[in-house]
């Protein structure tokens, strides 16, 4: 897979938990920052799952009334507008609400969102268990590989309180292999100097690949009451249903 006889090669046996994403670092190029969220959404319509996640988990509760969305650590937040989107093509009556911890990201998220589909939050899930507040459906994206052990049950746990009774958590992810660095490094390389020139799409996604969990170890790591589900193309989706009342 790495061709370059002097370049080590890349371990994927285990989590890269110490290869930081240039997008996390505070000073990174706010030009290129940027334009890696407006490009997320070619990434995310292809690999997030977000059609299944809306299929599966949304629709058939906004079927049965009004319902809360919440995208947490939305990053570019097109997730949340295209949930917020199909909701409002179906006739339904809904509030999705798109949360991240960083300013650049919520900022560039509300600019982005000409129809005003989505409320907007800088904050944290553990910013939102204090406030009280629920939803039908906490979902996140490409989340659970940034976090440290202690994060993702912070995480988790507030996902749990965030969940309404009848509601469902869902936090979809990369699942770490052979086969996704390759196809992921293999299905980007012609974009380089195109579509994903500029932002940090590339770069930081073969970074990801590295941190993320196997089926095996997201298991493993997460609190009864989770279950991991395996998804094409090299996807994980941790899943917990709300308790009903
Ligand atoms: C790789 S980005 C993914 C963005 C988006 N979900 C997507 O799929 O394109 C991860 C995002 O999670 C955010 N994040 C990390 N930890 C978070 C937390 N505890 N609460 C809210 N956002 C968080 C980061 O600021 C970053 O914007």
């Amino acid at each position: 897979m790495d061709a370059d006889p002097d370049r080590p090669p890349v371990d994927l046996r285990r989590r890269a938990l110490d290869l930081p994403e240039r997008m996390d670092a505070d000073d990174a190029d706010l030009e290129m920052l940027e334009r890696t969220y407006e490009r997320f959404r070619y990434v995310n319509a292809i690999l997030s799952g977000r059609g299944g996640v809306y299929r599966r988990e949304i629709a058939p509760r906004a079927r049965r009334g009004a319902i809360r969305v919440l995208d947490i650590g939305c990053g570019g937040g097109d997730i949340a507008r295209y949930v917020a989107r199909r909701l409002q093509r179906d006739g339904r009556r809904a509030e999705v609400v798109g949360a991240d911890i960083d300013p650049r990201a919520v900022r560039w998220a509300a600019d982005a969102d000409h129809e005003g589909l989505v409320q907007w939050r800088c904050l944290s899930s553990s910013d939102l268990v204090a406030e009280g507040e629920r939803f039908d459906v906490v979902l996140s994206n490409h989340v659970l590989h940034h976090l440290t052990a202690s994060q993702l049950g912070g995480l988790l746990d507030d996902s749990e309180r965030l969940t309404a009774p009848g509601g469902i958590a869902v936090h979809s992810d990369i699942a770490r292999s052979v086969t996704a660095y390759a196809l992921f490094g293999g299905l980007t390389l012609p974009l380089a100097g195109t579509l994903l020139k500029g932002s940090f799409i590339r770069e930081d996604g073969m970074l990801s690949i590295r941190r993320s969990y196997t089926a095996a170890e997201l298991t493993a790591a997460v609190p009864p009451g989770w279950r991991v589900q395996r998804r094409l193309p090299s996807r994980l989706m941790l899943v917990r249903a709300g308790h009903l009342v």
